[in-house]
């Protein structure tokens, strides 16, 4: 399908899912991607707050099961603010507590517990359920289809000048600083559309230290995407390069 008619066959579907099912209600879920360093089931609960000037993602996250303690959940946000332009994105640990936002959050994040530049090299991530063990209402499905729809359009985001990147020997950067960190993943089948520039559906170039998210992408087939292919030789280049060679 020509990008044009394929970017109003989505602008179509987010409309009428807002029509139908919008409110403000979080949605809980067991994550795909993300997993305990045990590799046990991680699950987040996600809300979506937006106006004119920003718009704000709370995710409670647990590593205890969905049953956890209220303290046991982690509380995290991302703030895209959209009166830049590009628009600027700011990351926060957030002591525990509920999903709802205040601006006043803003001052009140706490040491990263990791860093999540890793995963998030260009702002809020596309959000996968794990099908199997999720079991989702409709209503919540189509509310993430839309959520996805947002996060996709957004383009490559900056890093807000607000963005706290200090550590000590006991703190995680939200960013890891080194040169081997920093560099980018230089292979065609990516940067035609990771390269940062202002297109449709660009994003962010990928770096080494993204090489987490790198891996489950290609490993689950999600990158690139559909209609779109990687050679044997881009493949065997990105291996290397996550192997830091
Ligand atoms: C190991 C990878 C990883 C790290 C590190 C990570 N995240 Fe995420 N995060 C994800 C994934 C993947 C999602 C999408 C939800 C899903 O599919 O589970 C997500 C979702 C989110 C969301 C919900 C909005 C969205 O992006 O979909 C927020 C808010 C968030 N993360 C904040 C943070 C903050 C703040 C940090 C650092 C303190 C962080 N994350 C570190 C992988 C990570
Ligand atoms: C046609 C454009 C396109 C191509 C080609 C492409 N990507 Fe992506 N990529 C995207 C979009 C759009 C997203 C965000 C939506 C999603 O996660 O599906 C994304 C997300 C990602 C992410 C998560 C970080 C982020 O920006 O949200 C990783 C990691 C990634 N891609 C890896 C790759 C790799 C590795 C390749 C090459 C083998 C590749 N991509 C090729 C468009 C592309």
């Amino acid at each position: 399908m020509p990008v044009k008619l394929f970017s109003l066959f989505l602008i179509g579907v987010l409309m009428i899912s807002v029509l139908l099912f919008w409110d403000d209600n979080p949605v809980t879920f067991q994550s795909l991607e993300s997993q305990t360093i045990d590799g046990r089931s991680v699950y987040n609960t996600i809300a979506f707050y937006s106006n004119s000037k920003q718009d704000v993602w709370m995710m409670n996250q647990s590593h205890h099961g969905v049953n956890a303690q209220a303290e046991q959940w982690d509380r995290l946000a991302i703030v895209v603010d959209k009166s830049t332009s590009p628009n600027e994105v700011l990351f926060l640990q957030l002591p525990p507590g509920t999903l709802q936002w205040s601006d006043s959050l803003i001052s009140q994040g706490i040491d990263n517990k990791v860093s999540c530049f890793q995963c998030h090299s260009n702002g809020p991530r596309l959000i996968r359920e794990d099908k199997e063990n999720s079991k989702l209402s409709i209503n919540s499905k189509l509310k993430i289809l839309a959520w996805n729809l947002r996060i996709k359009s957004y383009g490559p985001l900056k890093e807000s000048p607000l963005q706290d990147n200090s550590f000590t020997a006991e703190t995680t950067p939200f960013r890891h600083q080194a040169k081997i960190d920093n560099e980018i993943l230089a292979v065609q089948s990516c940067t035609k559309c990771h390269h940062g520039r202002d297109e449709l559906l660009a994003r962010n170039p990928l770096t080494r230290q993204n090489s987490l998210a790198i891996s489950f992408m290609m490993q689950n087939n999600l990158m690139p995407p559909l209609g779109f292919s990687v050679s044997q030789e881009d493949k065997e280049q990105i291996q290397r390069f996550i192997q830091g060679l």
